[in-house]
């Protein structure tokens, strides 16, 4: 008899049991598995758990506050929170090459966490013994079977784990799924922004700049990314579409007329998509109206952008994100 109370409860019981007066360690992405996972280990044992945030710079508007503030005003959560920004922005300048980028930043994540965790060891000594991984049973199936997408586009999973491991796992949520992981966060009182939040991924903006990626377009595409956002959600469409990455072709340029004078500024591209597993996709028939707003709007607020256009391909042929 499953409700999300009984897996709540035993796995505090299991967590505790295992845990015993030992640290653990807990790496968050801003997605929803680590989230659970860290509140709740975070119930089972309180300030013996770490959790490190590593901002590498490259997340949308918003989602490092959200982590560090409304995450920890719910759990209560320690967090140490690694500001990157710089060190991944040089790390990928020059680069625009997709796959390039994925391994920069899978690289240079795994050296910034595991940095943190030697400094979380250094404070806390021995007792260390546990990583908390927000592993669910779709990755725990794919890692034995392995599927499509995966071979296509390396995806680093940002919370990734170092290779030479010296820690015991926690995986609380190895069996579930994921609309069961949202009612457990439900449940543990985690905001509504994380526990309904659409897929995202680990290399975040990065792969979303179609071109080198700097701050300044980083910035851009923030602000883009977010009137989107906004819209898609004052028109309580959410929960329709599976995601809808913003695109920014930082190395296109087009003519366009704004004010009394010539533009030549850069498209941005919205890529809402539907789909059960992200394996096949479908564009969203969004209402014009709702398109309509979000390309005024960008096109209004956004500086140097003059044209939105809108991405009508199923996945196969294109896949979801344009990296
Ligand atoms: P594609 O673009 O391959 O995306 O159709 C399928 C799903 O995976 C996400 N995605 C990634 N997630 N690291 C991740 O953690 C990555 O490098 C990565 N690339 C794509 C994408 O957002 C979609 O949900």
């Amino acid at each position: 008899n499953w409700t999300t109370g009984n897996v709540i409860d035993e796995q505090v019981a299991a967590i505790r049991e295992l845990v015993g007066d030992k640290r653990a360690i807990c790496g968050l992405s801003g997605g929803v598995d680590s989230a659970v996972a860290a509140a709740l280990v975070q119930k089972a044992i309180g300030s013996q758990l770490t959790c490190v945030y590593v901002d590498h710079g490259l997340m949308r508007k918003g989602e490092t506050e959200q982590v560090e503030k409304d995450f920890v005003a719910a759990t209560g959560v320690q967090l140490k929170v690694v500001d990157a920004e710089e060190r991944f922005l040089k790390a990928l300048a020059g680069v625009s090459d997709p796959e390039q980028k994925r391994k920069i930043i899978g690289r240079e994540f795994i050296r910034v966490f595991e940095q943190a965790q030697a400094e979380i060891i250094a404070d806390e000594g021995p007792a260390v013994e546990f990583l908390v991984q927000g592993t669910l049973y779709p990755d725990v199936v794919e890692s034995g079977g392995g599927t499509g997408t995966a071979n296509i586009k390396s995806h680093h999973n940002v919370g990734g784990l170092p290779e030479d491991l010296e820690f015991q796992l926690i995986e609380p949520l190895r069996k579930l799924f994921k609309d069961e992981v949202r009612m457990v966060g439900q449940e543990l009182g985690l905001p509504e922004e994380i526990v309904h939040r659409q897929p995202f991924p680990g290399p975040g903006l990065g792969i979303r700049i179609v071109g080198e990626v700097t701050k300044e377009r980083l910035d851009l595409l923030r602000e883009a990314d977010a009137i989107a956002r906004e819209e898609l959600t004052a028109a309580g469409l959410d929960r329709d579409i599976w995601q809808c990455p913003v695109v920014l072709l930082a190395d296109v340029r087009s003519v366009g007329v704004q004010g009394d004078g010539r533009t030549y500024g850069h498209p941005i591209v919205l890529r809402p998509v539907s789909s059960e597993d992200a394996m096949t996709a479908d564009w969203s028939r969004l209402p014009y109206d709702v398109l309509a707003k979000i390309s005024t709007r960008i096109t209004n607020e956004v500086r140097d952008v003059n044209r939105v256009v809108l991405d009508v391909t199923s996945k196969p042929p294109g896949t979801i994100e344009w990296e």
